[in-house]
């Protein structure tokens, strides 16, 4: 069975995440979609909160699951016994930091963990976790760019700020 791990931080989830999940879905036989618990960042969104918002998101793609994980990705990885993780490329910009991330944990993990790379969708190229998040903090118009689901999840953590 081919297996890949989609790793990221969604926070919170947009629809060029989505996007990459659901064509990811297709081309393996499982996807596990993981959280990084990132103590260190300060999130908008819980891990538990985003665990819980992917897992709705994807509830009707059967072969793909929900997962947080801490620490090095390789160590994830070789506990799940995945040899695949999945990221999207929006621009050139993205290259730089991907290949960096790609090739380090090749590296650690003795060519175990390899990455595959899916171009974002077009209408996505320039969407971001951050961006969404700072057109909420001025009660900016996310309906495009968020599942439905999650723009009043996005804008209720703005509510009284
Ligand atoms: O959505 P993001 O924040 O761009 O995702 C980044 C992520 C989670 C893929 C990356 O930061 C990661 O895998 N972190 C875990 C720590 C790790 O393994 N670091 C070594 C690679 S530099």
């Amino acid at each position: 069975m081919k297996s890949a791990i989609y790793p990221g931080s969604f926070d919170p989830l947009t629809l060029g995440h989505l996007d990459i999940i659901k064509r990811a879905s297709k081309m393996f036989d499982h996807l596990t979609v993981s959280v990084l618990d990132n103590k260190a960042k300060n999130a908008l969104f819980s891990v538990e909160e985003r665990v819980s918002i992917l897992k709705e998101a994807t509830k009707d793609l059967p072969n793909v699951s929900v997962d947080s994980f801490s620490g090095l990705l390789v160590d994830y990885a070789k506990q799940k016994d995945i040899h695949v993780s999945v990221r999207g490329l929006r621009a050139v910009t993205d290259f730089e930091y991907e290949l960096q991330i790609a090739q380090t944990n090749r590296k650690l993990s003795d060519g175990s963990l390899d990455t595959v790379f899916l171009t974002t969708s077009l209408e996505y190229a320039y969407l971001s976790s951050s961006s969404v998040k700072e057109i909420a903090a001025f009660h900016g118009d996310i309906s495009q760019l968020v599942p439905n689901f999650v723009v009043e999840l996005v804008h209720d953590k703005y509510k009284d700020k």
